[in-house]
């Protein structure tokens, strides 16, 4: 029965949202932004949709106003200052949809590999193998969770005979889940991999660590940036991303997609979004400093492995020899019945920062189960 579907696929781990109406948990699984869009922006998002959109009508399948809008957000955050066009933006149902467009654009049917190092996020791995792509995996340093370099030049140089060939690498700047920013020699060695082979920085939170790579662009035609609403714009709800890129990528990556990708409403949200941007991202800095305090009660516990983070997110793992899969999972689970919910990703617990409360309420909670309520 159903062997008109592919076997490779039976066998394949998707991804696992997690959608919970209690809301009585700390929700503090998907690292989005703990604060919701303010009413008033609601309510304006209300009237664009009363007065302005036509639900009869397809959505601007160009999304021409939301890429000058994105154009100008991009250039204005970005110290370097560099000139970002509108026609080097394609925007996506999420940054999740950009990742399909990127694989079918570039790896699809062609045999070669894309090149990922872990722990990182799973939706390359999971999309290159519902398109039937290799995953090239390699490691990264357990101390700074640098990806070692020396395994991926291997796999690059494919030294070997059986060695499939790398079309593209993925890095996050900084990685989920391991919350690091690329490092000075990781950027360095991006800078170094030749033209053939496309590079994709996601930065989807980039408004957490404040740094890109947008401004080395103009001088690296094979590499794309991506970006979400999804975190910091708290847009979650309305699956916005962008990738920004030389024209001629972005042709493609418009090519490849649907033509009404991005419903009218969701259009909508995120012009909204750009146009108070500031308002909007105000909550960034109480989230940094929040995690700094709950990074100093984590590193405080012997029984925690804990590192820095770049990001809205702490990664940790318990120490050894605690740390089987097992322990993280009654971890979770432990916490989970205390009211927070977090995620038991890449062998370690991430878990988001959300609002100050919550926060007090994750450390009150992890030290309550690991027996050390008084730090
Ligand atoms: C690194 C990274 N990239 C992309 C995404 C997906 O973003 P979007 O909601 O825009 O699809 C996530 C979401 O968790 C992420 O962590």
């Amino acid at each position: 029965m159903f062997d008109f579907l592919r076997s490779d696929l039976t066998h394949l781990q998707a991804y696992i949202p997690t959608h919970i109406d209690s809301t009585a948990l700390d929700r503090l699984d998907g690292n989005e932004s703990p604060v919701d869009f303010p009413p008033e922006l609601k309510q304006k998002l209300a009237r664009n949709y009363q007065e302005l959109i036509a639900t009869n009508r397809y959505p601007d399948g160009g999304h021409g106003e939301l890429k000058r809008a994105i154009a100008s957000y991009v250039n204005a955050s970005t110290p370097e200052n560099p000139s970002i066009t509108p026609e080097q933006i394609s925007v996506g149902n999420g940054s999740d949809e950009l990742i399909r467009s990127i694989l079918i654009a570039t790896c699809v049917g062609g045999g070669e590999a894309i090149l990922v190092a872990e722990p990182t996020f799973s939706m390359y791995g999971i999309l290159a193998t519902t398109l039937g792509i290799p995953v090239q995996q390699i490691p990264r340093h357990e101390e700074n969770w640098e990806m070692n370099l020396e395994a991926a030049d291997q796999v690059i140089s494919a030294q070997s005979s059986n060695q499939i060939p790398v079309r593209v690498v993925f890095v996050v700047h900084p990685n989920s889940p391991t919350a690091n920013a690329l490092t000075s020699r990781e950027i360095a060695w991006l800078r170094s991999l030749p033209e053939h082979i496309l590079v994709v920085v996601d930065e989807a939170y980039f408004e957490y660590c404040q740094h890109s790579l947008v401004g080395e662009l103009s001088q690296h035609p094979n590499w794309i940036i991506l970006r979400t609403f999804s975190k910091a714009f708290r847009l979650a709800a309305h699956r916005v991303g962008y990738a920004i890129a030389h024209p001629q990528v972005t042709e493609v990556l418009e090519k490849v997609r649907l033509p009404y990708n991005l419903p009218s409403f969701s259009q909508a949200a995120a012009l909204v979004a750009l146009h108070h941007a500031l308002e909007l991202l105000a909550p960034v800095d109480q989230i940094l400093s929040d995690r700094q305090i709950l990074l100093k009660q984590f590193q405080a516990q012997p029984a925690l492995r804990v590192w820095k983070s770049q990001a809205n997110f702490i990664y940790l793992r318990l120490a050894p020899p605690q740390n089987g899969e097992q322990d993280l999972k009654d971890l979770r689970q432990a916490l989970l019945a205390q009211g927070t919910l977090v995620r038991h990703t890449g062998g370690g617990l991430r878990i988001t920062i959300g609002t100050t409360a919550e926060n007090q309420r994750t450390g009150d909670r992890l030290l309550k189960i690991l027996g050390n309520e008084a730090i």
